[in-house]
């Protein structure tokens, strides 16, 4: 039989969570950004892609009932661009650059007052063939990153609240990935990565995502840490460390899982830590079973980024399962994000809703002001712990 792996106390919260879902009548409009303000976190929002580049084709006329739940400032309260600051996009030929993409959501964050993760400078997948077909020198690739860095940061100065430095330079068993940046440049990369972006935009958070960092033991998270790590020991600005939580619903970690992840993180310095690009895929077919430990996933984030000082907020990896990549990348896997595709709510999605209701209500109040004021403590959530 498959259950989600939870200990104890992710069980209780679960319980909680499913005793006031069946005590409440559930608002018509739940409100994700809102009640989690109230719980603590800074942000819970969306990522979303430009329109060209969503992710099935001929679902135009779903847009206008999309773009009206990304736009509920109760709901989404953040985003990122999925796809259009990426290197194929933003500098698709040598020195040639285009913003058009990465603009279409950063003026929709602006027009939206909306925060902004900006995603990514440096990674080793989308992009630009001709940054793949070219055979570099250390110097030519140093070159080439500066030149990248200093474009699109500058471009998006003053406008990210946080940038994805670099992204996924861990491969599977916590080595360094043998990118084209690794294999020609060495760790050398990274550090010249943060500190660049250091100098261009200092006033955004600088950090270091990746995927399958989510739990204490893994061999990746260990990884992340030494990247956090080596560049604290040179002296190098790195403000946070992305967890992306690209997860499964059948085994996915605990609430006190994510807790001590984070606080490992946390105690190496940086400021901050999020959940970057979350989705809880499903292997199909869709059950309500699946959906209930899908719910425990996304309810053991939720609970465990409020607990947390130094968890900033949480960003789904889009909300509308039509415009997810999980089809695509996961053959025979699906239904990963809040909305289905006629648009009714996944159950995860109130349990989220009244998981920081309680935390909000544990806390005695429902107005928490923003949180991130002291660092790597965990905070006090009366009733409902992870
Ligand atoms: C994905 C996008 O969602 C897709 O549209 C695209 O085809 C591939 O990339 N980790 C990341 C994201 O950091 O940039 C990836 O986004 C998903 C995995």
């Amino acid at each position: 039989m498959r259950w989600p792996s939870s200990t104890p106390l992710a069980t209780t919260a679960w319980a909680t969570t499913l005793l006031l879902l069946s005590l409440s009548p559930l608002p018509t409009t739940a409100q994700l950004h809102h009640y989690a303000r109230k719980a603590g976190l800074l942000y819970y929002g969306a990522a979303t892609d430009s329109p060209g580049q969503r992710e099935r084709a001929n679902l135009q006329s779903t847009y206008p009932q999309y773009d009206a739940i990304l736009s509920d400032p109760l709901e989404f309260g953040q985003t990122t661009p999925t796809n259009g600051m990426k290197w194929l996009f933003t500098e698709p030929l040598p020195n040639v650059f285009n913003f058009t993409e990465g603009d279409i959501v950063a003026d929709l964050a602006a027009s939206q007052q909306k925060l902004l993760r900006c995603h990514a400078l440096v990674w080793h997948n989308q992009l630009a063939p001709w940054v793949e077909s070219t055979v570099w020198t250390p110097p030519t690739l140093r070159a080439a990153i500066t030149r990248h860095i200093t474009a699109v940061a500058t471009h998006y100065k003053g406008r990210c609240r946080a940038w994805d430095v670099v992204n996924e330079a861990l491969d599977e068993d916590g080595s360094y990935r043998p990118s084209l940046f690794y294999t020609v440049l060495g760790e050398d990369y990274i550090k010249l990565a943060f500190n660049l972006t250091a100098q261009i935009d200092p006033a955004a958070k600088l950090y270091y995502n990746d995927y399958g960092i989510e739990r204490p033991a893994s061999v990746k998270t260990a990884g992340a840490k030494r990247i956090v790590k080596m560049l604290k020991d040179a002296g190098i600005k790195i403000d946070g460390v992305g967890m992306q939580a690209h997860l499964h619903a059948d085994v996915h970690p605990t609430a006190q899982d994510h807790v001590d992840t984070m606080q490992s993180y946390l105690a190496l310095g940086v400021d901050e830590v999020a959940f970057t690009e979350l989705d809880v895929r499903i292997t199909e077919p869709v059950n309500e079973t699946k959906l209930e430990w899908q719910a425990e996933a996304y309810t053991n984030v939720a609970t465990a980024c409020a607990r947390v000082k130094g968890c900033v907020g949480i960003t789904l990896w889009d909300f509308y399962d039509p415009f997810s990549w999980i089809p695509v990348t996961f053959p025979g896997e699906g239904a990963g994000l809040l909305w289905f595709d006629d648009f009714k709510k996944h159950p995860a999605h109130d349990a989220v809703v009244e998981t920081f209701k309680a935390i909000a209500a544990a806390n005695g109040n429902g107005t928490t002001p923003c949180k991130n004021k002291r660092k790597r403590t965990v905070r006090k959530i009366g009733a409902v712990s992870p």
